[in-house]
């Protein structure tokens, strides 16, 4: 999808579809008068007659005829006093579900200043077309849909604004433009199937990407792991015929001191399990098939590459991913084993199924060697993260409070929710083993702390954010603002964060 700006009188636009965001109790705004006089007075009649209330969501679809524009959607903001880039973002999204829905293949987004309440002009374009994107998107790569389902594709969006504030909604597209690359790019691997979206598959398309943004790019291969002493992960992908692999993106955009580029980097780590059957541990069959999502994490860290890439901010960002399949096999590792991680401590498998945990803990002993400012896992780690927080927020947790700040006023900014568990001391009691040095799982209570826990058991000497994405990475029900399945979250989170380290 293809984004513009235009700065133009309402009733002149010539669109399929002009959407106009409005918050509750509006009465017809001032810059709505030309369109609503040119239309005959179809704006005020939808507000007066209180057909349009402006709640958030809410839609009402009309004919303007004398105005350019095909049609007029007008889109609830809800409370004015409410509106943040968050509420304006997803009145877009469901603008263009809607432009999908209708079959237009580009669509115009106004939102007018009396209802902004005070959202500056670069973040209007910026969440406008981050919404719009996000609301448009449909995966269809592997339908041969009949003739008569078949929507086109949302082609562009245009973001309607006054002459004086085009240049700072254009650089806010720009961004805009960038997240939604990233984001397309991560439902895409999100939404393919385990038998396509192998680990290989997806070392294939980060070196894709890091040919086509001039990132370093290295992959391990089994024989490359054993050399590593990756024992964890190994564990977990001797089980399959599918070769596990060892992502490691870099990005190199320079910051630090002396301007020579060198500063200490992030680093991203996504977990990649392309399915988790569960292993020896075997996951009942109900929904089985959504554990293809279980690399979500992985595919949020190639999504904010490919959004780096395009954005080239001025900091230094290290993505890391361990990728495999959790399989059932004569080869599996099975409950009672016990394994040695790349740091060196002992792992007993209790519960196979727990496997997340454990291709991470290697991940985050191996990117001590890029001496990182901070590091941030995401991961599909827990069931017990959606029974606590459900579909609305991702669950965090960490060693070091300020990063665990920045990282959820990053969400708060991206509209990816982010909300703390404790790791108080009493609960490593729960991942205490009678032979090993650590076990990967810890009974019933606590479950998202306890995967916390194990992960924090590997990190050294850096500072350190854990994102459970179980309950937020797909829906398993179609929204107004997004269509069934993956969400992509991380990406815009990731970018908030990245942006803001980098001064930009
Ligand atoms: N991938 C799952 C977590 C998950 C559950 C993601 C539901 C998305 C939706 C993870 O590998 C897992 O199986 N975790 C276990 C851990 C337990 C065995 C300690 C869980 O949550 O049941
Ligand atoms: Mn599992
Ligand atoms: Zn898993």
């Amino acid at each position: 999808m293809t984004s513009g700006v235009a700065h133009a009188p309402l009733a002149q636009i010539d669109t399929p579809l002009l959407a106009v965001a409005l918050s509750q109790g509006s009465t017809v705004p001032a810059s709505l008068a030309d369109l609503d006089r040119a239309s005959g007075g179809v704006v005020t009649r939808a507000i007066t007659s209180g057909d349009f209330k402006g709640k958030r969501d809410e839609t009402t679809l009309l004919y303007p005829g004398g105005a350019k524009p095909a049609r007029v959607l007008l889109v609830g903001l809800g409370k004015p006093g409410d509106v943040t880039r968050n509420t304006i973002r997803r009145a877009a999204a469901v603008a263009a579900k809607r432009a999908r829905a209708l079959g237009a293949k580009h669509f115009t987004f106004a939102v007018p200043l009396e209802a902004r309440n005070g959202v500056p002009p670069r973040d209007l374009g910026q969440v406008a077309v981050e919404g719009a994107a996000q609301g448009a998107w449909a995966f269809t790569e592997l339908k041969k849909a009949a003739p008569d389902e078949a929507k086109p594709e949302v082609e562009s969006v245009t973001v309607v604004c006054d002459q004086a504030e085009a240049r700072d909604v254009t650089a806010g597209t720009r961004v805009g433009d960038a997240v939604a690359a990233g984001h397309r790019l991560t439902r895409y691997l999100q939404m393919l199937p385990g038998n396509v979206c192998t680990p290989t598959y997806l070392a294939d398309r980060a070196k894709e990407l890091a040919n086509e943004h001039g990132f370093a790019f290295t992959v391990l291969d089994r024989a490359q792991l054993q050399h590593e002493g990756m024992g964890a992960l190994l564990a977990v992908a001797q089980g399959s015929q599918q070769e596990p692999r060892f992502i490691v993106l870099e990005y190199r955009g320079g910051g630090g001191g002396g301007g020579g580029g060198d500063a200490a980097p992030v680093a991203l780590v996504g977990k990649g399990v392309t399915f988790d059957s569960g292993g020896i541990s075997i996951k009942p069959a109900q929904n089985m098939e959504d554990m293809k999502f279980d690399m979500s994490g992985a595919a949020a860290v190639l999504g904010t590459f490919e959004t780096l890439g395009r954005l080239k901010p001025k900091l230094n960002v290290v993505g890391v991913i361990p990728a495999t399949e959790n399989l059932p096999s004569g080869t599996a590792v099975k409950p009672g084993d016990v394994v040695k991680s790349h740091l060196g401590k002992t792992i007993e498998i209790i519960n196979t199924d727990a496997e997340g945990r454990l291709i991470l803990c290697d991940a985050l002993s191996y990117v001590r060697r890029f001496k990182p400012a901070a590091v941030i896992d995401i991961a599909t780690l827990t069931g017990a993260v959606v029974v606590a927080l459900g579909q609305v927020a991702v669950g965090a947790m960490g060693n070091d409070e300020p990063l665990l700040a920045e990282v959820r006023d990053a969400g708060e900014r991206a509209g990816e929710r982010v909300w703390p568990l404790p790791l108080w001391d009493e609960y490593r009691e729960l991942l205490k083993s009678d032979i090993a040095d650590v076990k990967n799982s810890g009974g019933r209570g606590a479950g998202s702390i306890a995967g916390g826990w194990f992960l924090r058991e590997f990190v050294e000497g850096y500072p350190w954010v854990h994102l459970d994405i179980a309950g937020t990475a797909y829906t398993d029900g179609e929204g107004p603002h997004q269509t069934k399945g993956p969400t992509a979250v991380g990406v815009r989170l990731f970018t908030e964060f990245i942006l803001k380290r980098a001064g930009a």
